[in-house]
């Protein structure tokens, strides 16, 4: 049985490819691409397959690059809720330049979707999150949504009794109210959100703990790039150090880190625990390219070198 939903209303095709010299005017010719499905709920859901959890990922789906899109979340093992629209799902270009390694991302804003497609979504996550347990909504809004849709998802989930994890930035964060159960912002977006900058672990503590007391998140994971992560309840506050790695691709780390953490909550994990398998699972992601998840034996291997309290056996299906 899914427990775990995800929700993405704006995926997109991620295409990858490299050329030499990345240079105005003259057509430049690339390696065949790679095609990636991509967007944020779609990422968390394809970690937790990899952890071997029950996913299923709701999106909406137009056009044929949305016919590929649903295909290619398939081939990722993960069942799939799309949900019809009439504007083309979004694709996205990431060009790597061979000769100085920097990459060029070019992303679009993805389909206007009307106010029968945003029912439509929502009547999907209602349907589809009913016996399950989190709804985890993460990416941007694309067009045509109002600001304040993850409030008005979190009134609905939070009426079916389900727990929402909850990945926004920009006016789509700021628009949030009530009725979130894990926040899980990066340091760069709640910086964003509260307005002035946040350089010190004083400041940081302060400005997530604000979102817990004014009642938007039950719980805020904050998370800080190579300085690791922040969990903050009512009751608690505590720190963890990021995982040393060799990074390959930083995209995706907050995907992976979301989905860790979801699993390990869903198997009833201390927060504390669960938070480390999101850091485990955001370390081995950050050595795959773009977005891939990492191994699964290498998350257990991650997680168990950094929790006191691993008993493997216990969170590995
Ligand atoms: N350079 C790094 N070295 C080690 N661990 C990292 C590094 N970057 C990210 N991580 C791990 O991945 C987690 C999530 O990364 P990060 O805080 O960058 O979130 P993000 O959602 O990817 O960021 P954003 O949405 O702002 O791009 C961190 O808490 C950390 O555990
Ligand atoms: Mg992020």
């Amino acid at each position: 049985m899914t427990s775990i939903v995800t929700l993405t209303m704006n995926p997109a095709i991620d295409m990858a490819t490299r050329t030499d010299h990345v240079v105005p005017t003259d057509k430049m010719r690339c390696e065949s691409p790679r095609f990636d499905p991509g967007g944020g709920g779609i990422n968390v859901a394809r970690t937790v397959t990899v952890l071997g959890g029950a996913a299923m990922a709701v999106f909406p789906s137009g056009g044929p690059s949305g016919v590929l899109l649903e295909q290619l979340v398939r081939d990722a093992g993960v069942p799939t809720h799309p949900v019809a629209v009439a504007e083309p799902t979004r694709e996205s270009l990431s060009v790597t330049d061979i000769g100085s390694g920097q990459q060029f991302r070019f992303v679009f804003p993805g389909p206007r979707l009307t106010a029968p497609e945003k029912h439509r979504c929502l009547a999907a996550v209602d349907r589809t999150v009913r016996g399950g347990r989190y709804l985890v909504a993460s990416g941007s809004l694309p067009p045509g949504l109002p600001v304040d849709f993850y409030q008005e998802l979190a009134d609905l989930v939070g009426g079916l009794g389900v727990r929402l994890v909850l990945d926004a930035s920009g006016s789509a964060l700021r628009h949030i109210r009530t009725g979130v159960h894990v926040l899980k912002p990066s340091v760069r977006e709640l910086a964003e959100c509260v307005g002035h900058p946040l350089p010190g672990r004083a400041e940081q503590a302060a400005a997530a703990r604000q979102l817990v007391t004014s009642g938007v998140s039950e719980i805020v994971v904050l998370s800080l790039g190579a300085e690791g992560a922040l969990a903050v309840t009512r009751d608690m506050q505590e720190w963890f150090d990021a995982i040393h790695v060799p990074v390959r691709s930083g995209i995706g780390a907050g995907d992976a880190m979301v989905a860790g953490l979801t699993v390990g909550l869903d198997r009833g994990l201390a927060l504390a625990d669960a938070v480390r398998l999101g850091i485990a699972a955001a370390s081995a992601a950050l050595v795959t390219p773009g977005t891939r998840p990492g191994r699964p034996e290498r998350i257990a291997e991650l997680y168990r070198s950094i929790s006191p309290n691993a008993e493997p056996s216990g969170i590995w299906p």
